[in-house]
This record gives C-alpha cells, sequence and structure tokens, in this order.
C-alpha cells in the first residue's frame, strides 16, 4: 500500500432514484419544455423530509471545503420505472430527472466525481442516464464511445493508497442475513487477490440498506439510499425498509475511517395511516 501524506475527504452517495413520488426532489421542480407545456412541481412530505436530510448530508460535507472526491454509486433517477409501469413518479421523462439529479447533486461541493452504473430498468445501460449526470462534473469526453475510466459498470480507484472496488449491485435479501452478500464479495476479492489485486474497500448500494462488514483482509459496504418504501416495495415485504443517508471517508497515510449517517425515519413518513376512533 503506498503512503501519501495528504488527507483525502471521499463522499459515497447512492440511489437518489429522482423521479420518484417516494424519492428525493427539491422543494420545486420545474418541468416540461419551454413554453405552454412548462409547469412548477411541488414536493410532497416525504420529499420535503429526504431534500431537508440531503441539505444536511451537504452541509456536512461541504464543510471543510470541497471534498477530494465524490463516489457516485448509481440509481441516480428511478427511469420510467419499468416493474411499476410508471406509477408513482412525478415525471417519466428522462432528461427532467437527469436534470433534477444534477441540480441536488451540484449542491455538494467535490473535486472530482467518479461513478457506477446502476440497474438497467431505472437508469438504463445504452445510454445510461447514470452517465449522463455523472458526466455533467466530469471534463467533456473526447468522444461519445471514449469513456473516462471514472465511470462504467465497475470501476477501480486508488485513493490516497487505498484500493477500491466500486459496483452498483450486490443482492438485496428479504432474510435476517443482510450482511451475507457483503460479506462473500469481500471474501471473493481476498481469494482472488492475485487476479484482481488486493482491494481494501468493496462498496456496492442498490438494496438500499446500509451495511458494513470488516474481514481481517478488507471491509465491504453497501451505501444507504434516497428512497423510502415505494409501490414496488410495498407490494413485496415490510423486509425492504431502506436506510437513508451517506458515508464519508477519511484517508490518510493509506489507511481509511469511515462515518456512516443514517436518518431517522419516522412511521408517518412511511405510511398513511387509518385511525378508526
Ligand atoms: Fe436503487
Ligand atoms: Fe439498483
Amino acid at each position: 500500500m503506498s503512503k501519501s501524506k495528504k488527507t483525502y475527504r471521499v463522499g459515497v452517495i447512492s440511489d437518489l432514484h429522482v423521479g420518484s413520488l417516494f424519492a428525493l426532489m427539491s422543494p420545486e421542480v420545474k418541468k416540461g419544455r419551454k413554453g405552454r407545456e412548462r409547469q412548477t412541481v411541488m414536493a410532497n412530505h416525504i420529499q420535503r423530509f429526504l431534500y431537508g436530510r440531503w441539505c444536511e448530508m451537504c452541509k456536512h460535507m461541504n464543510k471543510d471545503g470541497p471534498l477530494d472526491v465524490l463516489i457516485n454509486l448509481g440509481d441516480n433517477v428511478d427511469g420510467v420505472n419499468y416493474h411499476g409501469r410508471g406509477f408513482g413518479t412525478w415525471t417519466t421523462v428522462i432528461k427532467e430527472q437527469v436534470d433534477e439529479a444534477r441540480n441536488l447533486i451540484g449542491m455538494i461541493e467535490f473535486k472530482r466525481i467518479i461513478g457506477v452504473n446502476g440497474s438497467k430498468y431505472h437508469v438504463d445501460n445504452n445510454m445510461t442516464a447514470d452517465e449522463a449526470v455523472v458526466s455533467h462534473f466530469t471534463p467533456a469526453p473526447k468522444s461519445m464511445v471514449e469513456y473516462e475510466p471514472e465511470f462504467g459498470t465497475e470501476v477501480v480507484a486508488t485513493i490516497g493508497g487505498v484500493r477500491f472496488h466500486l459496483s452498483h449491485k450486490v443482492g438485496a435479501t428479504s432474510t435476517i442475513h443482510r450482511a451475507t452478500k457483503i460479506n462473500k464479495e469481500a471474501m471473493m476479492a481476498e481469494l482472488n487477490k492475485e487476479k484482481y489485486g488486493k482491494f481494501d474497500v468493496l462498496l456496492r448500494a442498490h438494496a438500499h440498506y446500509y451495511r458494513d462488514v470488516g474481514t481481517p483482509f478488507n471491509r465491504g459496504f453497501i451505501c444507504p439510499c434516497w428512497k423510502i418504501r415505494d409501490d414496488f416495495s410495498q407490494s413485496g415485504s415490510l423486509a425492504w425498509d431502506p436506510d437513508i443517508g451517506y458515508i464519508i471517508f477519511t484517508i490518510k497515510d493509506g489507511s481509511y475511517d469511515w462515518e456512516a449517517k443514517i436518518f431517522r425515519l419516522t412511521p408517518d413518513l412511511i405510511f398513511d395511516e387509518v385511525i378508526v376512533k
């Protein structure tokens, strides 16, 4: 592990799912093309809560100046909501979702962004909405096919001597064994270190709950999200209980520490309760 004297601050966000009625959105968003189509969409109760927490996160991330790196683990937009056939979204226009995701991420100050592509049924993969979001903050590529190494389906990045493997998907489970899949990733990384090189940190998302698993060799994280239970999860199980939040890594001298912030959710955000008196 190479040593570096500089301290690096690295923020990690994922699964914004902009476009969903159950996910992050600014208090007011202009949608529709210019002219007669133009309208203003107002955030709902859930979205106002999420936006408040997002502002808290931005304040935390920006407090010591721009982050050295912002890691974006995908599912920035909800897309056309394949599973819900468009149900539960305030817009299914991908350009409007991408613009709003860019606005929200633009509230974070960072020097560099590294991103991976999310789930195909949300962001597509030819072209991907996640790349449209992340590339907005990177120098323009020389051509459409000349991808920068900072974005991909998986990205390997060494920051201040700490080697990360980034990918969106880790198997989500409705059982209580939520650490099993990320533990497996961590162990597979170690078992294959001759081929892959040694990874210090595995970052995943997709499952929408936070977990971190330390092994004697490395550590795996599942990043929290910015979307509460939507119709798809409501039709599933109470096991789909998302964690809202983010992670900040501090890296110095080739070693790292981290802070994971998970915001408390209350029943009024998750249910419209019927009360019979
Ligand atoms: Fe997601
Ligand atoms: Fe996903």
